[in-house]
């Protein structure tokens, strides 16, 4: 078993404004989350119009930001886009890639998700890429066949970079549905997981494996306590101060 530092990482969505983010910021600090810091790394993933505000108001705290999605492309004619090297000059630190409702909602492949995570290291950011089965798939015994597919595409993609990403499970019949994976079932999913990076490469059997779908603070702990779960990607308990940093300290 590989002990590692913890990460939980607060997935915003398409949420808050600048009042919100304010208040949330206040919360998550006076939380004092540097009392975590030898045990877990934290990071907030605001909607990038937020980066530059959540970025001063965390600069010289214990939690860092990310992006909840990246441009393939670093500039050029491409309209609605933001890239990593216009993040990086905010102080994003990770770029979640791949998230199902951008795999849903904006027919994200795979290829172009791996091809994200590329560019996001390409740019000194560490990619946090999602992966997971809907619940037809599950039921229908493919969630393996699903999430080994979807990480192949990534493995293929980034050849020795691979062991610099971070990768999350999020099964999409627990993400803001309250269902949350049992940790058995979690572990299953992330020690599949974990076997495919070793097999791919020796020292990618130390990537980071996140859980994310409806984690809270009275489930985190059980989950973070499987042998392969490194850590969460946590969305709605992520809006409220109290909820994340009780999550955080689970870790
Ligand atoms: P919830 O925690 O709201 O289920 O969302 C999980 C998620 O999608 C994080 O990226």
């Amino acid at each position: 078993m590989i002990v590692m530092k913890k990460l939980v990482v607060g997935n915003w969505k398409l949420h808050g404004s600048r009042a919100f983010n304010a208040e949330l910021i206040q919360g998550l600090l006076a939380a004092d989350l540097a009392a975590t810091a030898p045990r877990a790394d934290v990071a907030v993933c605001p909607p990038f119009v937020f980066l530059s505000d959540v970025a001063a108001a965390l600069q010289g705290s214990a939690i860092a930001v990310g992006t909840q999605d990246l441009s393939v492309q670093a500039q050029g004619a491409f309209t609605g886009e933001v890239s990593g090297p216009m993040v990086r000059e905010f102080g994003a630190k990770y770029a979640i890639v791949g998230h199902s409702e951008r795999r849903s909602y904006h027919a994200e492949s795979d290829q172009l998700v791996a091809d994200k995570a590329k560019a996001a290291l390409s740019h000194g950011l560490i990619p946090i890429v999602c992966v997971g089965e809907t619940l037809a798939e599950r039921e229908a015994g493919q969630t393996e066949a699903v999430v080994g597919r979807q990480l192949k595409a990534v493995i293929d993609t980034l050849g020795e970079q691979l062991s610099q990403i971070v990768v999350a499970y999020e099964p999409v019949w627990a993400i803001g549905t309250g269902k949350t994976a049992s940790p058995e079932q979690a572990q299953a999913v992330h020690a599949f997981l974990r076997a495919q990076l070793r097999s791919a490469q020796a020292q990618a059997a130390g990537v980071p494996l996140l859980y994310g779908g409806s984690v809270k603070p009275d489930n985190a702990a059980e989950l973070f306590a499987q042998a392969d779960i490194d850590g969460g990607l946590i969305g709605g308990a992520a809006l409220k101060a109290a909820d994340f940093a009780a999550i955080a300290r689970a870790a």
